[in-house]
């Protein structure tokens, strides 16, 4: 059985006060949910502001990316080790913003996601195909790439610690959400991927969440459909009570 996994990607938002704030009442309402693991990954400079506020109850803390390499002159980079330190047991790996405004690779993020489960760092690692890949039919392709690629030289065991998130790049932001069919569709091609490379168990026991405008009124139906199994939400996960109805309708299923 596969529990509903449901992640808050705060990106480069909020204050320090506004993401303490948001961090306690995320814990403090959610005190009573028994049926989803729910996680937050704030800026790296509140992530220990956010951990002080968090630690003691069920919710996990992530990072929104780290660095293959565990020191060294990057400027501006995070280790993953460093992540740890500071409480976090995930990270988003690979996420489009990543890989479109930051030029990253599949050969970086294939790095960055071995050092991970080297390091016991769970990452969320995100695949999704751009608008003219789906509108071109290429959308199997691009997804089977991405997860072939970041996942090279994996064994079943590595593998089965990943959560995979899939987040087609034209709905993220963009108020435009897949349809619950056209996710799970992605979702139900990822998990035979994931078989074929990994076995049937493994794959069978991944969480695989679905991410591009989530928000309160579209999560019952996608969290219904077979293959997705949890949500990488934006925008939606910025105000303690969209977030929290998120999860309370998650806990309800
Ligand atoms: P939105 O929910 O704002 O579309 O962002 C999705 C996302 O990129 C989560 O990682």
């Amino acid at each position: 059985m596969r529990k509903p996994f449901i992640v808050g990607n705060w990106k480069m938002n909020l204050s320090l006060k506004e993401a303490v704030q948001l961090a306690g009442d995320i814990k403090s309402e959610s005190a009573g949910v028994k049926n989803v693991d729910i996680g937050i990954c704030p800026p790296f400079v509140f992530i220990s502001s956010v951990y002080d506020v968090i630690k003691g109850s069920s919710v996990i803390l992530g990072a929104q990316n780290v660095h293959d390499e565990d020191g060294g002159a990057f400027t501006g980079e995070v280790a993953g080790f460093m992540a740890k330190e500071a409480g976090c047991t995930y990270v988003i790996i690979g996420h489009s913003e990543r890989r479109h405004v930051f030029g990253e690779t599949d050969e970086f993020i294939n790095r960055k996601l071995k050092k991970c489960v080297s390091i016991e760092l769970a990452p969320i690692f995100c695949v999704g195909e751009k608008l003219e890949q789906r509108e071109a039919g290429k959308t199997n392709d691009v997804i089977g790439e991405q997860l072939r690629n970041g996942l090279k030289d994996f064994t079943a065991d590595a593998a089965g610690k990943l959560v995979i998130a899939y987040e087609p790049v034209w709905a993220i932001g963009t108020g435009k959400t897949a349809t619950p069919d056209q996710a799970n569709e992605v979702h139900a091609f990822i998990r035979d991927v994931l078989s074929t490379e990994f076995g049937a168990k493994v794959a069978g026991d991944m969480v695989i969440q679905y991410g591009g405008s989530v928000k309160p009124d579209n999560i019952k139906e996608l969290l219904l459909q077979n293959d997705i199994d949890g949500a990488l939400v934006g925008g939606a996960s910025l105000k303690a009570d969209s977030f929290l109805s998120m999860i309370k309708t998650a806990d309800s299923l």
